[in-house]
């Protein structure tokens, strides 16, 4: 069954086709001011002057001719010609009733499938995991399931960073560490204790030694180069860094309740990357460049200014070319990525690959998609960087621990979970629970308050990282939804002990419309969410569910009803609670069975 704007939208046409008024404007939406109508339609306006008639009259002829009075009455004429349409208490009936009895819960399917990878979450190896990498994995675990939850095919590839210079760096700092790599013991008693804190001590002092000893620098480069030519003991060192990072992090996404299909790096690339340098060489499209190699992908006349380290300014070619052989001879981050599309073609065939990456890599992501196209991997518009902003601190600056250092992805979802806790507490929440329950709900709390926070902003939007305010029972947050979710859970729950059972829908009361109509807008949603890759217009549509059902709640008692009234009731609040469980699984949050 369609939903209602399309039912309408349906309707309209046919009356503006009989009028001889181009379809195309009959569209109808949600209203913007529900205060006048529930939808509407504008296209009056944009028909008229191409009918030579004034839009008030050709809205006029809209209303006469008007005939699908079972979905809604005629439609009321506003301002110069918008048409506004409140629907039935028949079709928002059964409307509901239809949502109530899909396991879709009123959600379309695509009418063309196709296969998808996306490609999120990119932690690095020895870098640990840190809030960067947060918002990829939460805002590409949830565009993954809701490509998936539409039809397509669908990969999630956690395309982990393993390949690049901070390995040279590393495997430069144990060099020193070990005074050189001649004695093989020692080495191999460094590499049999390694841990993850290790690495993410020594990384980020290396990194540093490297901005200020160039003669290290240039080793670490060196180094990279040997590990990507599987020069020995670089490989082995590699493979015990790259164990102890994924064991890591495979713990950490697992906490997160995120999880991909493929845990693929780049470095599972590097076998691809001979045949292309080969390839785009064939091409033509291969130029020495300082002797490194590069392929341009600025147009004719795409250009910027660039300020010289002398302070003048010269017009350089945009965006810059890609870098794909440096010219220590190794492979850089461009160049893995542009061979991980090859292996995608290769292994997934995608019509479509989505990289949900902090936006500040567009123009990295520019110049690959653009090679990849000049090469003939995949077509421009089949490759899109899903772009997000950060998650800032009080000072509006990338969020840093109170030490300025990076919160490490456990640390803050253990600050999130001592936090609900609290709050569980003061609201004398699961004084009754087992320890394992209380805490199953604590950690779905914590979770539910970090990764609603995060999907409630457009992902382009930058916010502020507030646990306080995240963890909140009141308000647009996780929390709220979860309690909502659990409160209905408990009314069914009841319902069942006292054998009521729920029966047809009927709408009478305006916040029963209110709440289908609620219901009816979750395809809405989720359209929307697939179209942008934006998983907050299903957050909106959560909170605008979750908030339709609290007014229902308070001004239609479900139990204290009776017969076909608590009947109605009851299967609208069903309808409810299965579609925010499935909207906020969408989002990747679970609900707890009560709290
Ligand atoms: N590892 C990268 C980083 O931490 C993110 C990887 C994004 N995906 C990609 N295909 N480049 O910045």
């Amino acid at each position: 069954m369609k939903d209602l704007v399309s039912a309408l939208s349906e309707a309209n046409a046919a009356v503006f086709q009989g009028l001889g008024l181009d379809v195309k404007h009959a569209e109808v939406r949600r209203s913007d001011r529900p205060d006048l109508g529930e939808f509407q339609c504008n296209g009056a306006l944009a028909v008229a002057k191409g009918a030579g008639k004034k839009p008030q009259e050709v809205a006029q002829s809209v209303v006469a001719n008007w005939r699908a009075l079972e979905l809604a009455a005629p439609p009321v004429i506003a301002g110069p010609g918008f048409l506004n349409f409140t629907a039935t208490p028949q079709a928002l009936a059964a409307r509901a009733q239809f949502i109530a009895g899909d396991a879709r819960a009123g959600a379309m399917a695509v009418a063309q499938k196709r296969r998808v990878v996306v490609d999120y979450g990119g932690p690095n190896v020895a870098k640990g995991m840190h809030v960067g990498h947060l918002r990829s994995s939460i805002i590409g675990e949830s565009v993954k399931r809701v490509y998936r939850f539409l039809g397509d095919e669908v990969w999630g590839d956690a395309h982990f960073g393993d390949w690049g210079f901070q390995m040279g760096l590393v495997i430069t700092a144990l060099e020193d560490e070990l005074g050189g790599f001649s004695d093989a013991a020692k080495l191999d008693a460094r590499l049999g204790s390694l841990t993850l804190e290790h690495l993410e001590g020594i990384y980020p002092a290396s990194a540093a030694k490297a901005k200020e000893d160039a003669s290290f620098r240039d080793r670490a480069r060196k180094a990279t180069a040997a590990l990507q030519s599987s020069a020995e003991p670089h490989r082995t060192i590699w493979k015990a860094m790259h164990d102890v990072s994924m064991a890591a992090q495979k713990r950490d996404f697992a906490a997160l309740g995120v999880n991909f299909d493929l845990w693929l790096g780049e470095s599972d690339a590097d076998p691809l990357i001979p045949d292309m340098v080969k390839h785009l060489e064939a091409k033509g499209l291969l130029e020495e460049d300082q002797g490194a190699r590069i392929v341009r992908v600025a147009g004719p006349g795409e250009t910027k200014k660039k300020k010289l380290e002398d302070g003048s300014v010269v017009e350089v070619e945009s965006p810059d070319p890609l870098l794909v052989v440096s010219s220590e001879g190794s492979a850089m981050y461009g160049t893995t990525d542009l061979a991980t599309i090859r292996q995608r073609v290769r292994d997934q065939q995608p019509d479509l690959i989505l990289y949900v990456v902090d936006q500040r890599q567009a123009d990295h992501f520019e110049q690959v998609y653009r090679a990849a196209a000049k090469a003939g991997y995949m077509a421009r518009d089949q490759l899109e960087h899903v772009g997000f902003g950060t998650m800032n601190g009080t000072d509006g600056k990338p969020f840093k621990t109170r030490a300025g250092g990076v919160l490490k992805l456990q640390d803050m979802i253990g600050q999130a979970e001592e936090k609900a806790r609290e709050r569980l507490r003061e609201n004398e929440i699961g004084a009754d629970f087992s320890k394992e329950e209380f805490e199953d709900v604590a950690h779905k709390v914590a979770l539910a308050a970090i990764k609603f926070a995060d999907l409630s902003n457009f992902r382009g939007t930058s916010y502020v990282f507030d646990l306080d305010r995240f963890m909140s029972f009141e308000g647009k947050t996780g929390p709220y939804l979860l309690y909502q979710a659990v409160r209905i859970k408990s009314v069914l729950r009841k319902a069942d002990e006292q054998g009521a059972a729920a029966g047809a829908i009927s709408i009478e009361h305006e916040a029963e419309r209110a709440l289908a109509l609620a219901l009816d807008a979750f395809n809405g949603a989720l359209r929307a969410a697939y179209e942008k890759r934006a998983p907050h217009f299903l957050a909106e549509h959560a909170y605008a569910l979750a908030q339709a059902f609290s007014g229902f709640y308070t001004h239609c008692p479900i139990l204290p009803s009776k017969g076909a009234v608590r009947a109605s009731r009851l299967a609208l609040a069903g309808a409810t609670l299965k579609q925010l469980t499935l909207t906020l699984d969408l989002l990747g949050i679970a609900v707890p069975e009560r709290m």
